[in-house]
């Protein structure tokens, strides 16, 4: 059991599971930022899988959120990462489950309007050092306007409220904060967003 203190408000959690479950045993690999597969679970629960999705996480590390992803039926899994070190963790983590290459999330290969489903989790705040977190935010929402489709849906996972906030507001994008957690200290926020309004 753990209590979190932010400001007057006190937060109880109770872990359920053990770390073999948390860590799915220990069988695959973990890279810098790399979330646990439990909150990766719980994201791909809360983007509501299809079994017809063209799914893609831009922003992959290990794959962690891909490979929770692939507990699913999916038509495509996706995944990229910019660091090639990142990749190689990712393609051992989804060997067979999803399509891993190396891709900058700011210009994809994707074509335009492919895409039914984005789940991810940008660099944050004090968990991967970002230059500038705001333009990285912004370039990134905008290609994920233009890869997905009309009704397409982007899940976010973030500290970074103001940076999100302002690039769907630059972008002409809907958002909408669907559930707060706290991981390490962070009060992070699970942001959805939409191309039109829900
Ligand atoms: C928070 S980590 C993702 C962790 C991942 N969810 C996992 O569980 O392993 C953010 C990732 O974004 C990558 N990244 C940073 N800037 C990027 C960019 N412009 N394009 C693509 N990936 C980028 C970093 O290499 C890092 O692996």
């Amino acid at each position: 059991m753990r209590a979190d203190l932010d400001g007057t408000l006190c937060r109880l959690s109770i872990k359920w599971t053990d770390a073999q479950f948390r860590y799915r045993g220990n069988t695959r690999y973990f890279t810098q930022g790399s979330i646990r597969p439990t909150v990766a679970a719980g994201l791909v629960r809360i983007s509501k899988p299809g079994p017809n999705d063209v799914f893609y996480d831009p922003f992959c590390g290990s794959g962690t959120i891909p490979e929770e992803r692939a507990l699913f039926p999916a038509r495509k899994i996706l995944a990229s990462d910019y660091k090639r070190e990142v990749i190689w963790t990712a393609e051992q983590n989804c060997e067979g489950i999803a399509i891993v290459f190396q891709s900058d999330a700011r210009q994809t290969p994707s074509r335009s309007e492919s895409i039914d489903c984005i789940v991810t989790n940008p660099p944050w705040n004090r968990q991967i050092a970002v230059e500038d977190l705001r333009h990285l935010y912004a370039a990134f929402l905008a290609e994920a306007k233009r890869i997905l489709k009309p009704n397409g849906k982007l899940w976010v996972l973030t500290d970074c409220h103001e940076e999100l906030t302002m690039a769907a507001r630059e972008n002409g994008l809907y958002r909408n904060a669907v559930c707060e957690l706290s991981l390490h200290g962070l009060h992070l926020k699970v942001y959805e967003i939409r191309k039109t309004s829900p």
